[in-house]
């Protein structure tokens, strides 16, 4: 007889860790299929900004789910250190978003009045300030935002923290496989399909990234989604020449452990393809120069790249599946996953046990931008 589950976790990235992190935490018993291995895809590659203030103005609904997603890590960090003995390494020094043109500084002193007006930490900075906070900075910075509350941490670490917690509490997570089609009966969902057999439940959660809307194309679903990619490189600068994180216009400054500076990231929308290119890190070499041109001495690291889940309107998807019961999606987090993971969590894990989410999901219902819904390939069991 096949082993039925609570829950079937579709993806092995930040948000499907999450996820399972959470249900195990609640009790369920949750079985998580990576068509890959554990982290492969963009949450290994996100740079770790927790950036609510520094990626959102303050307006729409993206920002208060940000905000709270990112109060939730200082307890996340010690429960996950705590359980799996990884450490997510987050740091508290704040986001610093400087401008470089007048056009920048006006834009970024208004949002600073805007947040400030809606209870927000949030400071400018004049260039001399922003000088004597972070002295390696260039003089073509013509001042900037100080956002106290926004963090950083290892992306990778937090994916893996969340998914190394769901199997010690119970959770067990298979590598390889590949979620081809889903299998229903009477309009519900009874598991899922795969190049290693059936598995079976009655909650399938689909959390692949960018590759969410090729998989739900299976029930008729077509997401309005989209693939960006982004690339990245490091260098080591052996003593730190940062304490916050540096957030530009096209170019972000991370100061990692061990005198490691995380340089991001270029956006090229409507692809899926991977390979770092001479252009993407030559351009983000560049900018990081204006920023910071100390960066020249600094020791080479690597680079990488991988693909961001995006959706026309910006906004996630977290919820049910319009026509199959017990079929739910969380994608479309775009450039903010990492930081979205906690209230992802939380939020699909209410669902899954029929609780009313604290936060309004309202506006990252699936049903909002589905193209169309309709017969063909929904049904089956291929
Ligand atoms: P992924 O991490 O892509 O995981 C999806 C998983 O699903 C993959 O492992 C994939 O192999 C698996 N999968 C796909 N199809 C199937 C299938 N059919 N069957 C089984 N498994 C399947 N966010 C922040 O908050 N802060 C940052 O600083 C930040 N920086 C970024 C920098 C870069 C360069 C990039 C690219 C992204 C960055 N992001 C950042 C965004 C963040 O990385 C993403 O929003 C987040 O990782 C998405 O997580 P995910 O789990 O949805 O997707
Ligand atoms: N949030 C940073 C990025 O996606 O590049």
């Amino acid at each position: 007889m096949q082993d039925s589950y609570d829950v079937i976790v579709v993806g092995a990235g930040v948000i499907g860790g999450a996820i399972a992190y959470t249900l195990s935490k609640r009790g369920a018993k949750v079985l998580v299929l990576e068509k890959d291995h554990l982290a492969s895809k963009a949450s290994s590659a996100a740079a770790g900004m927790l950036a609510a203030q520094a990626e959102l103005d303050g307006e729409g609904p993206l920002f208060p789910l940000a905000k709270k997603s990112r109060s939730m890590f200082p307890k996340l960090a010690l429960e996950i250190k705590e359980v799996s003995g990884i450490d997510m390494e987050l740091v508290n020094k704040g986001m610093l978003k400087v401008a470089l043109n007048e056009q920048q500084k006006n834009d970024f002193q208004r949002i600073v009045t805007m947040q400030q007006d809606s209870g927000e930490q949030a400071e400018w900075l004049s260039g001399e300030e922003v000088k004597e906070k972070e002295p390696t900075l260039s003089e073509d910075v013509l001042g900037g935002m100080y956002l106290e509350k926004d963090g950083q941490l290892e992306a990778r670490q937090l994916t893996l923290g969340f998914l190394k917690s769901a199997t010690a509490l119970g959770a067990l997570i298979k590598e390889n496989v590949e979620v081809k089609s889903f299998t229903y009966k009477n309009g519900k969902v009874t598991g899922v399909a795969t190049n290693e057999g059936t598995f079976v439940s009655d909650k399938v959660i689909v959390a692949c990234g960018a590759w969410s809307s090729q998989l739900l194309s299976n029930t008729g679903l077509s997401l309005d989604t989209y693939p960006v990619k982004g690339e990245c490189f490091s260098v080591i600068t052996h003593r730190p020449l940062l304490s916050s994180t540096v957030f530009s216009e096209g170019c972000y400054l991370v100061p990692k452990k061990g005198g490691r500076l995380v340089v991001g990231a270029t956006i090229k929308p409507n692809t899926f393809n991977q390979q770092v290119t001479l252009g993407g890190i030559s351009t983000l070499m560049d900018k990081a120069k204006i920023l910071m041109p100390q960066i020249v001495e600094a020791e080479w690291e690597r680079a990488w790249s991988s693909i961001r889940p995006q959706t026309v309107d910006g906004l996630p998807y977290l919820g049910h599946h319009p026509e199959y019961a017990g079929l739910l999606i969380a994608t479309g987090h775009y450039r903010n996953g990492i930081l979205l993971s906690p209230i992802t969590g939380e939020v699909i894990a209410d669902l899954v046990e029929g609780i009313t989410p604290s936060v309004d999901i309202t506006p990252f219902r699936v049903e909002r931008l589905v193209k169309q819904l309709h017969e063909s390939g929904a049904g089956t069991c291929n």
